[in-house]
């Protein structure tokens, strides 16, 4: 009897848990009314009465520690996570590819990959704050101060105070650049912009744009030409043809159009390209002199191209998407679609 007294305590000892339900098993399989000292208890009575003394001291012992070791226990059961590992084996394996997965937004797949096109020819990325001033967004960029996009009607502008504005465009951000850096300069800017339009399928408040910059010395206009070229056939694929139409835009001189041909229908004419072969997807041009003039650049040394692209409309002809307001909903049924695109 002593030695299974002896192997109780060592027992008592050694147990040790935070788990509450744990500890509870432990004493009822210890002090329960059918536990081992319990059992002891009964058996001690039975004993020959000059063994008692030394039997009862010990079996006293056992009972104290058990009971101790208990109480100690329950005080800290439950105040550590280490108890968790009742939660599984953690050698098992994992689920796998029955964990459901989120996918990119369109809009950042896009961007990424007109991004890395551009970082393949040696642009860097230039961000901006989407809050702006009029100089970053308008004067600076030659606007004149009387000009149309200045409106209420197409920007938004802050508190009603006309020097607090949301930008309309990322070439805000090409200003910011030009009045830091020395030429050469080649950066790409994304971003964010807003204009106050009504909502539609074919245009948004907020839309995403990439613009880009390119200034050195000697910069021409076959140089615009042969980037944009280049940047066409990466974006639509080797076939693809671009048109340049000319435009007019306050910070080039001369500006164009850039239209590629539809993809879809290969140039003959199709629903999407509304039977004409080509989808317009940007506005360049070059650099105007007063632009660079304005932000510090010596406008005889230097000449540079720019060029600006809205991010929704080269995804939507991407992924033949039709309605310009999915991209903002976040409905996972649409945005899912995407999800082998990463
Ligand atoms: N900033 C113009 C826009 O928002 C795009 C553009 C950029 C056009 C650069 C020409 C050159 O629409």
């Amino acid at each position: 009897m002593t030695e299974r007294i002896n192997e109780l305590i060592a027992e008592v000892e050694a147990f040790s848990s935070r788990a509450a339900g744990e500890i509870e098993d432990f004493r009822i399989r210890m002090l329960g009314r059918k536990g081992r000292v319990t059992e002891l208890m009964e058996e001690f009575k039975t004993v020959a009465p000059e063994m008692k003394r030394t039997l009862g001291q010990k079996l006293n012992e056992l009972k104290t520690k058990a009971q101790q070791r208990i109480n100690d226990l329950k005080a800290t059961a439950g105040t550590s996570t280490a108890k968790i590992p009742a939660a599984g084996d953690m050698t098992r394996p994992g689920k796998g590819a029955a964990e459901p997965t989120g996918s990119r937004h369109p809009i950042s797949l896009v961007r990424n990959e007109i991004v890395g096109i551009f970082d393949r020819m040696g642009y860097t990325v230039a961000e901006g704050p989407e809050i702006e001033d009029d100089r970053h967004v308008f004067t600076a960029l030659n606007f004149a101060p009387e000009h149309p996009a200045r409106d209420m009607q197409d920007t938004f502008f802050i508190e009603k105070n006309p020097d607090v504005l949301l930008r309309t465009h990322t070439s805000s951000i090409q200003v910011r650049v030009m009045e830091t850096q020395e030429p050469p300069i080649r950066v790409i800017c994304p971003g964010r912009v807003f204009r106050n339009e009504a909502i539609s399928y074919r245009a948004h408040c907020i839309f995403h744009q990439v613009e880009g910059l390119y200034i050195d010395e000697g910069v021409s206009f076959a140089d615009l030409k042969q980037t944009l070229l280049h940047f066409a056939r990466e974006m639509f694929g080797a076939e693809t043809k671009i048109r340049l139409r000319p435009s007019y835009f306050p910070f080039t001189e001369p500006s164009a159009e850039m239209d590629v041909s539809c993809a879809l229908c290969g140039g003959k004419g199709c629903p999407v390209c509304k039977g004409t072969g080509w989808l317009e997807i940007m506005g360049c041009g070059m650099v105007d002199p007063n632009v660079l003039e304005a932000c510090g650049i010596d406008n005889k040394k230097y000449t540079g191209f720019a060029f600006g692209m809205g991010i929704e409309r080269i995804a939507m002809l991407k992924y033949g998407v039709g309605d310009l307001r999915l991209y903002f909903e976040n409905d996972v049924r649409f945005l899912h679609q995407f999800a082998a695109a990463l």
